[in-house]
């Protein structure tokens, strides 16, 4: 939205494609751009003369459809100008033009005036709220209904994300003009409770004299940017405003305003207006390929990001702020849950062992889904930890509630400032990986094994007998950042591997004790960006099932490490070499002994065990990589796939 800010359509509509590229990793299979006539006309008439374009596959393909379009004016000027632009990942209704969002109050695309009737277009369930919307401004009962007014009483309809019933996904405001800001938050007014004839809240204009809003003075310029997420507005903005569930932003002729419709106990009386460190060049690709690869290769940097400030390599001390008023709590607890889907849960799988090992409590990991499913008993006195890269993953939210009525303390571990999951649990740690774009996550992975190893750390702080353990595991991170350089100069050698594995239908992935987590992970990498079937396979399972599967054209990675579970991994090769398999493994860089028995083996340097796992994913990783670009798959956004999954 544009005040006095004299914009061609052109500008607009670049500024909305931009913006609908960085939100692309949240699904890609159409998108839709809708504008209006510009110059700020009454709501009514405005809404009259948008126009919708739409197509299917990603945001490329919209912008091929804008450039044929005949009719629109690009190059007219503008004052005040109003456009919105959306990506989709189909729920309800194929990827379609018709069925890609914006979706429309009625059939009339800004030249044909109004329709009477609710003629659905879509397969959306999204098209219902546009229509209802019609169907209750159609029926008011007064006038001079603002559009804000109308908004509101149709929230109060609505069931599902979202709504005014269940917490949805983020949304934010970003705020850019050359004026200086003249507050750094907006208080929030409250609409009257009171009900109507019908049953509708009433809700009354609300006095302009008694709002709080931002330019509250006239003239000034200012553009609002409304996103689901900062990066489509870092490139304009660094200031930004959160939004809470319920909360209702409106801007009318430059000035904004938030107000909610019932204030509840415990309501924050104002929305601050933050302003965010990110920059842009650490959304772009820089010289990479594609995002995974950056944010494979990002991970010597990113690690130290999630210890910094946090690790004292010198007293062998950790501090985490997040955590700190509720760590006495979480050391008397009964049990430790790690709740999570995909890459997160195996973050849970890596760190188990280490979490028993160093909190003595029982650690259980969990699938979210599943954990909801089986209506896992949960107690007063447990704590449970939700980890997820994004922090909105469905499935994790809604076992996020179901923990907090129960009454167990919840934690976050994610990777998003201000997401649903960091802004509901009761404390966490932020990993401060830096913005995951690839939709195989990777460098959130290991910083999301670090910023456990942190925690079991800080839970064992003031134990005696642990001092030798937690000393090794420290200086163990100190070398980590040199440790994982070294890894990902083995890159050659992996395409290598990968140009004599890309034609083949399966992989098998083995290993045991830490390394269980690493064999599930690479396998889900292979899965998710190669579409190669792919198995990660405990090794101690080997002979209950797996090794059937196993003979000299199945290709069979083990991960051997000198740990605890060394000589059962050799017993496990062996089984696979006299099956006539030829496997490739993943071992210490001067284990000769395992090399013999190889057909090929990947060298890594040596760490300590229980944080040998972030050395051994990597090949890993770099591996999936380089199969999908020689399958010829867009790495960055495998199909069927989204970065963050909002449904259940
Ligand atoms: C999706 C992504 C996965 C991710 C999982 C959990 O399935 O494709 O890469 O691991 O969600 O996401 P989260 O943001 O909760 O870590």
């Amino acid at each position: 939205l544009n005040y006095h800010v004299p914009r061609t359509r052109r500008e607009i509509l670049e500024i909305l494609l931009k913006g609908l590229l960085r939100l692309e990793y949240r699904g890609y299979d159409s998108a839709g751009v809708g504008i209006d006539g510009g110059n700020g006309k009454e709501w009514e008439a405005n809404a009259r003369s948008i126009q919708l374009i739409k197509q299917s596959g990603k945001v490329k393909a919209l912008d091929d459809e804008l450039t044929k379009q005949q009719d629109m004016d690009m190059d007219v000027e503008f004052d005040v100008h109003l456009g919105i632009a959306h990506t989709r990942w189909a729920t309800h209704g194929a990827p379609s033009p018709v069925n890609s969002h914006p979706q429309r109050s009625d059939k009339s695309n800004g030249h044909q005036g109004y329709h009477k009737g609710y003629e659905f277009e879509s397969e959306t369930d999204t098209e219902t709220i546009a229509k209802l919307v019609k169907y209750m401004y159609d029926n008011r009962e007064s006038e001079d209904l603002s559009f804000a007014t109308l908004v509101e009483r149709v929230t109060q309809q609505l069931v599902g994300a979202c709504s005014s019933t269940e917490r949805g996904g983020p949304l934010l405001i970003g705020v850019k003009s050359d004026h200086k800001l003249s507050t750094d938050h907006i208080p929030i007014l409250y609409r009257s409770s009171g009900k109507d004839k019908k049953g509708c809240p009433t809700l009354p204009r609300m006095e302009q004299d008694t709002c709080h809003t931002l330019f509250a003075e006239e003239k000034k310029s200012v553009e609002y940017y409304f996103a689901s997420d900062a990066s489509a507005v870092i490139e304009h903005t660094n200031r930004v405003i959160f939004l809470e569930d319920d909360d209702v932003a409106a801007v009318t002729a430059g000035r904004l305003t938030i107000h909610r419709i019932k204030r509840t106990a415990g309501d924050h009386p104002a929305r601050a207006i933050q302003t965010l460190q990110m920059e842009l060049q650490q959304i772009m690709k820089g010289n990479y390929s594609s995002f995974m690869q950056k944010e494979i290769f990002e991970q010597p940097e990113s690690v130290v990001n999630t210890m910094r400030g946090r690790v004292n390599f010198n007293d062998n001390t950790v501090t985490l702020g997040g955590l700190k008023d509720h760590i006495k709590e979480i050391q008397r607890c009964r049990r430790l849950i790690l709740i999570a889907c995909g890459t997160s849960y195996h973050a849970g799988v890596a760190t188990r062992q280490v979490l028993e090992e160093l909190t003595e409590l029982p650690v259980m990991v969990e699938l979210a889904s599943d954990f909801l499913d089986r209506n896992t008993p949960v107690f007063r006195d447990d704590v449970c930890f939700f980890i997820s890269q994004s922090g909105e993953t469905a499935d994790s939210l809604m076992a996020l509630r179901y923990c907090k009525e129960r009454g167990a303390l919840t934690v976050g571990v994610t990777n998003t400032v201000g997401s649903s999951i960091s802004r509901e649990t009761d404390c966490g740690v932020h990993i401060n990986a830096g913005p995951e774009i690839g939709v195989a996550s990777t460098k959130a992975y290991t910083s999301q094994f670090v910023a456990l190893i942190m925690f079991a750390l800080l839970m064992c702080d003031d134990r005696i007998s642990m001092q030798p353990r937690r000393r090794e595991i420290i200086q163990g991170l100190r070398v980590l950042p040199d440790l994982i350089k070294e890894v990902l100069s083995l890159d050659d050698e992996i395409q290598r591997l990968a140009a004599e594995l890309y034609q083949q239908k399966s992989v098998l992935i083995m290993g045991r004790g830490y390394h269980y987590a690493t064999c599930l992970e690479g396998a889900l990498k292979i899965k998710e960006i190669t579409y190669m079937h792919s198995e990660g396979i405990l090794a101690g399972e080997l002979k209950h099932g797996p090794l059937a599967l196993v003979d000299k054209l199945m290709p069979v990675i083990m991960i051997i490490m000198r740990d605890h579970t060394y000589t059962k991994c050799q017993n496990a090769l062996q089984q696979v070499v006299a099956r006539a398999g030829r496997p490739i493994v993943i071992c210490d860089k001067d284990d000769y002994e395992t090399a013999k028995s190889s057909s090929r083996t990947i060298k890594v340097p040596h760490c300590v065990d229980c944080l040998q796992g972030i050395l051994s994913v990597i090949p890993l990783q770099l591996l999936s990589f380089h199969l999908a670009v020689l399958r010829g798959f867009d790495v960055d956004c495998p199909r069927n796939l989204a970065k963050s999954v909002t449904v259940e």
